[in-house]
């Protein structure tokens, strides 16, 4: 029986070693892509990266955490039956393999598109109320879930899956949009993502055919120090389309998702840093 149970501990010491799992800080996370890559928009700032052991998102997260697993809504129950993805309540890992086509919907659906679809059918919100409406700020229900559901995904590769024909679907639609020129300016994505090191003044901006450098600049949610709010993921998508001078695309369209899936391909199997920081 002793004999039996010296040899599984080690065995089990090792088996937990091996396994996935989080690494607890995302600026951990960002500093193992420096080491590796040196990529210009990963090192653009040495503050930035002292600032994020004491990022305002970690608070947020904490917040949405008991958000999460309170009884609230007409039906005074939690989320945490919720499937995103990796079946009722898993968290782990669920985000970066988001957006993802669900069979109850028949859609593909994003971390907020999905939070909503939750708290309709399982908590009883409706549209018209603030847990629901109020999409933006670091006190909204939508950014403190959202912070603590994705943050369950840091230091893990971006791994969006591709089985379902409206998956791939909806990556394409999102490449077409990511290169489609329009506007006053006839920019595209392209025009500002498209190549290494280009900058606008002083900022680096991020290079979507780099993978180390992408998976930060879709890292979201993230704490804009410029906003001093977390921002999500859609908040992203309409700033960037602001950013071209072109018409705003809607937050939870398929169209935003579209980009949402193809940008999130792009950064493939590079670990998500989350909550990440941004100037
Ligand atoms: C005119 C140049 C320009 C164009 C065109 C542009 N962006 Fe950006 N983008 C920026 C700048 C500058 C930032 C830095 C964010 C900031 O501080 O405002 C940024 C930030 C981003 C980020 C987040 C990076 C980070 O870590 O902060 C993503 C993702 C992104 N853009 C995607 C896109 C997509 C998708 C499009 C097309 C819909 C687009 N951008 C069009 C200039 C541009």
């Amino acid at each position: 029986m002793m004999r039996t149970l010296f040899t599984a501990i080690p065995l089990a010491a090792a088996l937990v070693t091996a396994l996935p799992v989080a690494a607890e800080d995302p600026a951990e996370v960002l500093r193992g892509l420096i080491d590796k890559t040196s990529a210009p928009y990963l090192m653009q700032s040495e503050q930035n990266l002292m600032m994020m052991e004491d990022n305002p998102a970690l608070w947020t997260a904490e917040e949405g955490e008991k958000l999460f697993r309170f009884p609230r809504g007409n039906n005074l129950v939690s989320l945490e039956t919720c499937d995103f993805g990796k079946g009722p309540g898993v968290l782990e890992g669920a985000y970066v393999e988001m957006p993802r086509y669900f069979e109850d919907t028949g859609k593909v659906m994003d971390l907020e598109t999905r939070l909503i679809h939750c708290m309709k059918t399982i908590q009883g919100f409706q549209d018209s109320d603030d847990a629901i409406k109020k999409r933006h700020g670091s006190d909204s229900d939508h950014m403190k879930l959202q912070t603590y559901i994705a943050s369950k995904s840091n230091g893990m590769p971006w791994n969006p899956p591709m089985n379902h024909p409206l998956e791939k679907a909806m990556r394409d639609a999102g490449e077409v949009m990511f290169y489609r020129r329009a506007g006053s300016h006839d920019f595209n994505c392209a025009t500002c993502h498209g190549d290494n090191s280009k900058r606008i003044r002083a900022s680096v901006l991020p290079d979507i055919h780099t993978p180390e450098e992408w998976t930060k600049a879709i890292s979201w949610p993230a704490f804009r120090v410029g906003h001093d709010h977390v921002r999500s993921t859609q908040h992203r998508v309409r700033g960037c389309y602001w950013q071209m001078r072109q018409a705003s695309v809607a937050a939870g369209s398929d169209a935003s998702i579209a980009m949402i899936s193809f940008w999130t391909d792009a950064a493939r199997g590079q670990p998500a840093i989350i909550p990440d920081m941004k100037r």
